[in-house]
């Protein structure tokens, strides 16, 4: 008789079959005593949490019906999210929208609509794992363009599809974070923007736009995103109020052509999102209240980013480089050479503090392992300090 493992594996679907373990470990997993700057989540310092309950309440005391019931998700919502865009130069409507459980459910419903097993969607190298792991599942055939300081090299995107379109090929879409990117930091620049919005539509290849950090600016002035660029419907906007608000809420969105969301709608199973949810954030961010958050936010992010960029270059050698962020979460270390971010890792661990090596932003793993990502968004200044100079000491033992 075979085990019950052995039958078990059996009935799991080709996409499942090997297990690749989760970004993040089962809820009830015991913190490590680890300073961990390895992921982005938010500062719990900024949670608005007395506004967020006298929110609830409120939708409690007048809404019940419609929010504790099996409902539609807040229109008021929806509308908030279009003045948004049409503040930053989108032609949003509200039909073009669909709310979701974070942008994250978004990112995996993008490629149900797109992809047979087999089909190809660029992304950037690197890039933000939660994306491609939810790309790679489609069964998609991934082909990574290099991000440098400067975004997205258009210039090698423009040869790699002019060499697809040669063998009759055609991209299902391509996936890119312009505005400080997950994980380099780094904002793509006007004339890249400009160039990826006409390739686009020369190639008729959709642009999977995830501006999960555009808010969190602290240095510089806005650029266009590439919705805002769009004349020809090509840009698919993905949001998030996770970064701005709060990622526990789950709140995240898309804007796109109306044939996009119909599809979207037909594999979004649950069909609506969060009536309750949905009531609450529009409450929390109504009269102004959400862009007052967002400035508190980027006063604060900034502050922790020098704080870190400063400890960087105090505690690490001083071949160990990176790209000042002009907003978002991360910076990302070119390590000295011969250094590995791994094995770094390792050390640093053992010391006390934590980091994201490059390998796991990379779709080939033996890519990435001359940098690390450091997220200065979930420590206070103090721990950040502390945690860099663990792993500047670290460096000693390589
Ligand atoms: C670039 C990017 N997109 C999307 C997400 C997912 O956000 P959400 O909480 O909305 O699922 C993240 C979270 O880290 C991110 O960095």
């Amino acid at each position: 008789m075979t085990s019950t493992t052995d039958r078990l594996e059996a009935l799991f679907a080709s996409r499942v079959r090997d297990v690749v373990p989760p970004l993040f470990g089962a809820a009830g997993e015991p913190v490590r005593p680890l300073i961990s700057l390895s992921y982005g989540l938010a500062d719990p310092i900024l949670f608005p949490r007395a506004e967020l309950m006298a929110a609830a309440a409120e939708v409690l005391a007048y809404e019940a019906a419609e929010s504790l019931n099996y409902a539609m998700s807040y229109p008021g919502l929806t509308d908030q999210i279009v003045a948004r865009l049409q503040a930053e130069g989108v032609a949003a409507q509200p039909e073009h929208v669909l709310v979701g459980y974070g942008s994250g459910q978004i990112l995996a419903l993008l490629p149900e609509i797109f992809v047979e097993p087999g089909d190809i969607v660029i992304i950037e190298a690197p890039s933000f794992l939660g994306a491609v792991r939810r790309f790679v599942q489609s069964g998609a055939r991934l082909i990574s363009i290099p991000v440098d300081e400067e975004g997205m090299n258009v210039e090698m995107l423009a040869d790699t599809l002019r060499d697809l379109a040669a063998n009759g090929q055609r991209p299902k879409f391509i996936y890119t974070i312009p505005t400080f990117h997950n994980p380099t930091g780094v904002t793509m620049t006007l004339p890249r923007r400009r160039q990826l919005v006409d390739l686009a539509a020369e190639y008729g290849v959709p642009v999977v736009e995830d501006d999960a950090y555009i808010d969190l600016r602290f240095a510089g002035e806005p650029l266009p995103s590439l919705a805002a660029l769009d004349q020809d419907g090509w840009v698919i906007r993905v949001g998030t109020y996770s970064k701005i608000l709060a990622p526990g809420l789950r709140i995240g969105w898309v804007h796109a052509r109306r044939e996009i969301i119909d599809r979207l709608l037909m594999v979004k199973a649950e069909g609506t999102t969060g009536p309750f949810i949905t009531r609450l954030v529009a409450r929390f961010c109504a009269d102004g209240r959400l862009e007052r958050h967002i400035a508190t936010l980027r006063q604060h992010y900034a502050v922790k980013c020098a704080t870190m960029a400063a400890a960087i270059r105090r505690h690490f050698p001083a071949e160990a480089s990176f790209v000042m962020p002009a907003g978002g979460f991360f910076i990302w270390v070119q390590l000295p050479k011969g250094v590995s971010a791994r094995a770094l890792l390792e050390a640093s661990r053992a010391r006390g503090a934590e980091f994201l090596a490059g390998t796991a932003c990379f779709v080939e793993r033996e890519r990435g392992d001359n940098a690390m990502r450091l997220a200065f968004s979930f420590q206070s200044s103090e721990r950040i300090e502390e945690a860099i100079a663990i792993i500047g000491s670290a460096f000693a033992d390589l």
